[in-house]
């Protein structure tokens, strides 16, 4: 890859209510959840860190203060770890992979919606600089992870590149979706985005939650008005950042896990369970 252009940071929006998770969220942040024995939001930071990626900006709340003690040191517990006889346990607190990654944390005041927890981190991206947007929310068993897909294509085409995959009729009212012009197998460049749409939505290609942007998208947030849900909505960024640049949907190679519904969560937790072999 350029070194002009490698994508280095990466923004995880994690200051959403977690509302269908009520009242497990209550207390605890949805994305500290387990999936077997690992909270959800760390297979995000996971494969972004395996993608190279070496800033994580987390875009937390008041009440997700246990994600911001999850990714710093403990050093009471690593004593006691080391005394005892479960040193092993060490390796799955401080992963090396972390290891020169910077992890910062902003607070969204109030949750306006996706397009404005990704507005607070304007002042760490420069309007030409490529970043990285993870949803924790959505998780993806593929290998390479689905960050790395994205990358990849991104070194060919050098512009703003969002992950799509196909959905039924029905479910095209729960995303964003997109319309565009098929380049190759997996590539389309993209022509129109709608969030949500209720009804004559313009395919069946819906955007999933891991974007490659360029950062002059947060000038456009700066400027747009709430949208669908009356919230500040990161599509409506992307549809005016589609009449300056290019901007390009992938079809990435992965199986997804919708995580911020009961079904996907549950889904998520048996398969990586039998994945680990702790169930059949
Ligand atoms: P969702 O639309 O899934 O909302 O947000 P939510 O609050 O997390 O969950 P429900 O719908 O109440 O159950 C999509 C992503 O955007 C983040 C969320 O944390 C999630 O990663 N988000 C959403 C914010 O960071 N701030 C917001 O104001 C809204």
């Amino acid at each position: 890859m350029s070194n002009s252009k490698a994508i280095k940071k990466a923004v995880l929006p994690v200051a959403g209510l977690g509302t269908r998770f009520l009242p497990a969220s209550k207390a605890i942040p949805k994305e500290m959840l387990p999936i077997v024995d690992t909270p959800l939001v760390e297979f995000a930071v996971r494969e972004a860190v395996e993608a190279g990626i070496e800033e994580i900006i987390f875009i937390t709340s008041h009440t997700k203060r246990p994600i911001e003690d999850h990714f710093k040191r403990n050093q009471e517990l690593e004593t006691q770890l080391l005394s005892s006889d479960k040193k092993d346990y060490l390796d799955r607190i401080n992963l090396k992979e972390y290891e020169g990654v910077k992890f910062s944390f902003i607070r969204q005041r109030d949750q306006k919606g996706l397009g404005d927890a990704v507005l607070q981190a304007s002042h760490l991206i420069n309007p030409d600089e490529y970043f990285a947007i993870l949803l924790a929310d959505d998780l993806f068993d593929g290998t390479p992870g689905i960050t790395s897909q994205l990358l990849s294509a991104f070194e060919s085409h050098q512009r703003s590149i969002i992950a799509i995959n196909e959905v039924t009729d029905e479910e095209t009212k729960k995303y964003g979706v997109i319309d565009g012009e098929i380049i190759s197998e997996n590539l389309t460049m993209i022509k129109e985005i709608v969030e949500k749409p209720q009804s004559n939505p313009p395919s069946n290609l819906a955007v999933t939650g891991r974007y490659l942007l360029k950062g002059s998208i947060l000038e456009s947030l700066k400027t747009i008005k709430p949208g669908f849900g009356n919230e500040i909505q990161l599509t409506d960024a992307i549809s005016m950042l589609l009449k300056e640049d290019e901007v390009f949907g992938l079809k990435y190679k992965a199986e997804k896990f919708d995580c911020g519904s009961r079904e996907g969560f549950i889904k998520a937790n048996i398969h990586f369970a039998r994945k680990q072999k702790i169930i059949i």
